[in-house]
């Protein structure tokens, strides 16, 4: 099914990623396509689980296309997990309701036990998804594909499930600095490799989340977040140069300004604990700054999402920005919120374009 506004012209989030001056300001949400939508929620079931949704190409790409076809958005993100590298090296993965993702047998020491980076048919569904998308969308709307930084996946490979404090995993590092410089160079190349792939399908834009980098100390970020981060970024642009990529380093405060700093980082997507000022003032010069707004505002909808979301849209007049959450969309976000709030985001930058 073709989506409304079909166009030749550029995508707005392409044109603001690479600073050119854009007709109008990108949006898109982290978690757009999600447990908050009853299409969404349909389509899981028919799928039987959200795994299975993950690996039926036909249906991941209806998952991606699901918000775009509700809202006046700028942007698709492949509809897939960060957890499908531990899967695809070999880890069983599945998705228990209620208590979140669960890799088995949880990674100990035994990295040879790994599949090697040649056995990625478990990904394949994903490239699929994407090259079925992309044939889909217009011009205009720009196509994200992702990874998971490697400290994010690594936290998840070894507590083999979402951990209450991702961060203690750190001990790791001074312990067995050994195991987990090698994990990171097993995550580095599977990641490039994959995210290569990802762009040669059809992603015109990737974002690498690393999730859990908030609480790590700085040499620990830098070793662990930082250079693996950049090492992917490096190895994708030099098959790609063009391709935009968007860091995600949750949490890390002040550190922001080393990844923004970095030649391959484009845009740096920052969280709601980030102050926007400070963001303008230290990152805006070097990346495209994406996000900031509170999700839970977007949950609790009124004036108080309102207000913010004009007060965010402002502080970034004038510089290119993105518009996009702190994180993702929560299951509770009433749909008619993420409407509203798109509604106000493109008021909002009219007035500050005129
Ligand atoms: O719309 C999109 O943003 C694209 C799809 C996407 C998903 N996960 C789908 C998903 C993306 C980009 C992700 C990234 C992801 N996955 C991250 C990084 C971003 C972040 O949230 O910090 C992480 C840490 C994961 C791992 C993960 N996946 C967890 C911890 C969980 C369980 C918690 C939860 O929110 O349910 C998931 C499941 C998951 N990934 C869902 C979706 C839509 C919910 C699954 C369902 O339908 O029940």
């Amino acid at each position: 099914m073709a989506l409304p506004g079909k166009s030749e012209n550029p995508a707005p989030l392409l044109a603001a990623l690479r600073r050119e001056q854009a007709n109008r300001t990108p949006i898109w949400f982290m978690r757009q396509a999600g447990r908050y939508l009853p299409e969404y929620r349909a389509l899981r079931a028919k799928a039987g689980s959200f795994l299975d949704l993950c690996l039926a190409p036909e249906l991941a790409a209806e998952a991606t296309l699901q918000p775009l076809r509700r809202y006046d958005l700028d942007a698709a993100i492949i509809f897939s997990d960060i957890l499908l590298i531990p899967y695809a090296l070999g880890q069983t993965l599945s998705f228990v309701e209620g208590d979140g993702p669960r890799l088995d047998p949880p990674l100990r020491s035994d990295l040879k036990r790994l599949c090697k980076p040649a056995a990625f048919d478990r990904l394949e569904p994903t490239i699929e998804a994407i090259g079925r998308v992309r044939r889909e969308l217009s011009a205009d709307k720009a196509l994200i594909g992702f990874a998971g930084a490697p400290w994010t996946i690594a936290t998840y490979m070894m507590a083999g499930e979402a951990s209450a404090d991702p961060s203690s995993l750190r001990m790791r590092f001074y312990e067995d600095r050994g195991f987990l410089t090698e994990l990171m160079e097993i995550l580095i190349e599977t990641t490039s490799r994959y995210l290569i792939a990802q762009v040669e399908a059809g992603a015109d834009v990737l974002q690498l989340f690393d999730s859990w980098a908030g609480g790590l100390p700085e040499d620990a970020l830098a070793a662990l977040s930082l250079k693996p981060m950049r090492k992917i970024a490096a190895a994708v642009k030099a098959k790609r140069p063009s391709i935009p990529i968007i860091f995600f380093p949750k949490g890390v405060g002040a550190a922001a300004e080393s990844y923004a700093r970095l030649p391959e980082c484009d845009a740096i997507s920052i969280d709601q604990a980030m102050p926007w000022e400070w963001a303008r003032a230290h990152l805006s010069p070097h990346a495209v700054v994406q996000g900031g707004l509170d999700p839970l505002l977007v949950v609790h909808g009124g004036e108080a999402m309102e207000e913010s979301a004009q007060r965010l849209t402002k502080t970034f007049a004038g510089v290119p920005y993105v518009f996009n959450l702190g994180h993702g969309l929560p299951p509770e976000t009433p749909p008619d919120n993420v409407a509203r709030l798109i509604e106000i985001v493109r008021r909002a930058c009219e007035a500050c374009e005129a």
